[in-house]
């Protein structure tokens, strides 16, 4: 088991140190001309609160595109911060609070086994392969998939970015997330013989068969919701909504209301009646942020105790005080730059998907 598979811990509401708390506050107001703070919701609440933009994936790579800051912090995991290095300009600087902070979906596709099966499909096919990959993916599998026609999805634009490479291509080759892939294709109605993962490589009849292959990775986060805690949910609480992040299996989608990305959630949650009853598949500080954002309605994890995301928890206070403290100081320790050779490749990836 990986250190970030090590992700089911108690949740504890976060205390806040008083001392760093007033150190962040002191430097972000000293470097406000020049400084951007952006968190991903599944941050940690001692941390969130600093973050001058909060998003999902998708709107914090578009706001790390837009921002004319020479210095920003991303308060998320790795690939974030390298998709906003890609993004931003010559003369910024991306920084990720903790180096250590990176997402297992992400690990799971290197480029030399990706290569080795693009090799495979394509030499075996004389169909139109297009690459897709999500978001959640390193810089150089993005660079793969830049350079071989393709684009990057993150799960609120996967049925849009599906779209537009089934109208580009004969099929689509997915990385890394198997469950965002299997259904986002299910919903565009693609049926599971035309849908192949790729846990060995297809002979000739597969890969003539298959409209869609997914590599075999995953959320080690959103892999512990099952089908059973939404039966369990639904005989408790006969009225309750039942969202779910697109990373979650399959079976937990098919018997829930709604999947999509982190902003899909908190939407649907924040546009509900009062008195509605939520139960939330995804990580769990943003399932108690939720509590407590709306206490005239219900919202519960969908399984109790809910699961945390160990790496985006690896970024503290302490953390982003220090990489604060470097930024006055001039230094870099922290800072995250993709090299240029990746970085073209990639960007043009992240482009096609921002202009969609
Ligand atoms: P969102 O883009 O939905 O915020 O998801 C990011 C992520 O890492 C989910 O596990
Ligand atoms: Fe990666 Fe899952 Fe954590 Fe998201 S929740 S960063 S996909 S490990």
């Amino acid at each position: 088991m990986t250190y970030y598979e090590k992700g089911v811990e108690k949740y504890q509401p976060e205390q806040q140190d008083p001392v760093t708390a007033r150190k962040i506050e002191a430097l972000k107001g000293a470097l406000k001309d020049e400084l951007v703070i952006l968190g991903h919701h599944y941050q940690r609440d001692n941390v969130i609160r600093y973050a001058d933009i909060r998003g999902d994936s998708l709107i914090l790579s578009r706001k790390a595109a837009e921002m004319k800051k020479k210095h920003v912090v991303f308060c998320g995991v790795y690939f974030m911060a390298e998709c906003a290095d890609i993004l931003s300009a010559e003369d910024q600087k991306v920084y990720l609070p903790d180096l250590q902070a990176g997402c297992s979906m992400a690990d799971m596709a290197d480029r030399e086994a990706v290569e080795a099966a693009w090799e495979h499909l394509t030499s075996l096919s004389d169909a139109t392969i297009i690459p897709v990959t999500y978001i959640n993916s390193s810089a150089d599998i993005k660079a793969f998939v830049g350079k071989h026609g393709g684009i990057v999805c993150t799960s609120s634009n996967a049925p849009k970015i599906f779209d537009w490479a089934m109208e580009k291509g004969d099929k689509i080759l997915f990385f890394p997330d198997r469950y965002l892939g299997l259904n986002t294709a299910l919903s565009k109605g693609i049926s599971r013989e035309e849908i192949r993962i790729l846990d060995t490589l297809p002979d000739r009849s597969g890969i003539k068969k298959a409209r869609v292959f997914l590599w075999n990775g995953y959320c080690s986060v959103h892999k512990y919701f099952e089908a059973e805690h939404v039966h369990a949910l639904r005989e408790r609480f006969p009225d309750i909504r039942i969202v779910v992040h697109g990373e979650c299996k399959d079976e937990v989608v098919r018997e829930s209301d709604h999947f999509g990305s982190t902003s899909t959630i908190i939407d649907l949650i924040s546009a509900s009646p009062k008195g509605s009853t939520w139960g939330v598949g995804t990580e769990e500080h943003l399932v108690r942020r939720l509590q407590r954002q709306y206490p005239d309605k219900t919202v519960m994890s969908l399984s109790e105790p809910g699961f945390q995301c160990a790496t985006m928890s690896m970024i503290t206070p302490g953390s982003l005080l220090q990489v604060l403290e470097e930024i006055r100081a001039g230094r870099n320790d922290h800072r995250i730059r993709v090299q240029n050779e990746i970085k073209s490749y990639a960007k043009t990836a992240l482009i096609r998907m921002l202009t969609l």
